[in-house]
């Protein structure tokens, strides 16, 4: 009889553990893809929105000046992507043109182009871009100005997107 029972301990031991190795399986499959199932859904709102922003980035063709309306070392302002976004462009030669976000990337000042040194400035704290790639000269800013991609077309020349980054 002792020896009975003993065995009928293992056995529920056995049965015990087998279940539960079981259920453990069961139990991760289950989760996992509960947590996948959250991941996903709780990302569709992310995606849609950069879905419309690039939908929107497609609209955002903005003329900024007539072919002759600058002559060399002259700049234009205006603003893109909003109103609240100043921008400059700029005629650099006779075919080229460069065009950026003017809030400097110090302090957000206001930068203007200085037709004699042929350079951005920041006149908060004396910061310096080069008008070629925006990219900083001196002063203490740490990154180069946002630049403004540019197309030229028969009519005119536009503003199609920020560099380096989608609209
Ligand atoms: S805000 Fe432009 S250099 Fe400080």
């Amino acid at each position: 009889m002792k020896k009975f029972d003993q065995f009928l301990q293992k056995l529920a031991f056995n049965i015990r553990r087998d279940k539960e190795i079981d259920l453990n399986r069961r139990g991760f499959i289950g989760s996992s893809l509960g947590l996948m199932g959250v991941m996903f859904f709780s990302t569709i709102p992310l995606v849609s929105q950069a879905v419309k922003g690039e939908q929107e980035g497609d609209a955002k063709k903005v003329k900024i000046a007539n072919l002759n309306e600058l002559n060399i070392g002259d700049s234009k302002p205006f603003s893109y992507l909003d109103e609240d976004e100043p921008a400059l462009l700029i005629r650099v030669s006779e075919q080229e043109f460069r065009a950026y976000n003017i809030k400097c990337t110090h302090l957000q000042c206001p930068v203007y182009f200085d037709k004699p040194s042929n350079k951005l400035v920041c006149p908060c704290h004396k910061g310096y871009f080069s008008v070629n790639d925006g990219s900083v000269l001196a002063g203490p800013p740490q990154r180069p100005l946002p630049s403004i991609l540019l197309e030229k077309q028969k009519d005119g020349i536009y503003a199609v997107g920020m560099k380096g980054r989608t609209v």
